[in-house]
């Protein structure tokens, strides 16, 4: 069957502000949200909670802990909950972040995350935001959007949302975490062919989203 609902696709590396964009724009057309990240997190803080040892991980392992999570559609978004519960404080910690990537590289668990954002999808119009929603999730998506930004910027956002003071060092550390995972993540990270790119360095929160709503209303005519 052919879908009806009208998706948006914005993808982009660590910390482009995707998911901020996403929920703001969601909200301003009556949309919901999918973090399709928050997704591999929390398959990540499931398999955290079962085994410790990262480094042994296997994709059946989890696979089989991750089970339990379901997407909830909320007013504006969709968030997971992992065994009836919410788990948006575990999932955004370090050391989910820190691990996130390798269970993004399993195959099978790819396709986990990609078949609950599509049943998001299918009843409901949403704002859609991660590494390959307009490659590989819905390459059929109504708008693609793909968000850049230099690393240092994408360091001082991320540190500015956690809303802590941040040093020069606490600047250099966060940087080097962000490129590391966008060269964990580079496999991911490949914009659409038919992708509108945002480089949102100079961009106030405001204005890039403020392009996008413009850009989806040319779209849906
Ligand atoms: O922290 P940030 O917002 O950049 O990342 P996220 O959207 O929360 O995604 C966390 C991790 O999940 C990424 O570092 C990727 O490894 C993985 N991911 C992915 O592989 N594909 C997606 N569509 C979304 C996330």
């Amino acid at each position: 069957m052919t879908r009806r609902t009208f998706v948006i696709a914005i993808d982009g590396p660590a910390a482009s502000g995707k998911s901020s964009t996403a929920q703001m724009v969601a909200e301003k057309l009556g949309y919901l949200h999918v973090d399709s990240g928050s997704l591999y997190r929390a398959a990540t803080a499931a398999t955290l909670r079962d085994q410790s040892d990262p480094s042994k991980w296997t994709e059946q392992a989890v696979l089989d802990a991750a089970r339990p999570v379901e997407l909830r559609a909320a007013r504006t978004s969709f968030y997971p909950l992992l065994e009836g519960r919410a788990i948006e404080d575990e999932i955004r910690g370090g050391e989910v972040t820190d691990n996130v990537s390798r269970v993004a590289q399993m195959p099978r668990v790819r396709e986990w995350v990609n078949q609950k954002v599509r049943d998001a999808a299918k009843s409901r119009n949403v704002v859609v935001d991660g590494r390959d929603m307009g490659t590989m999730v819905f390459p059929d998506a109504d708008l693609k959007i793909f968000l850049v930004a230099d690393s240092r910027e994408r360091a001082a956002r991320r540190l500015r949302q956690r809303g802590t003071p941040a040093s020069q060092q606490m600047l250099d550390d966060e940087t080097m975490r962000i490129t590391g995972r966008d060269a964990r993540d580079a496999g991911q990270t490949v914009p659409a062919a038919d992708s509108v790119m945002i480089d949102t360095t100079g961009l106030t929160q405001q204005e890039q989203v403020e392009q996008i709503v413009t850009l989806s209303k040319q779209r849906s005519g």
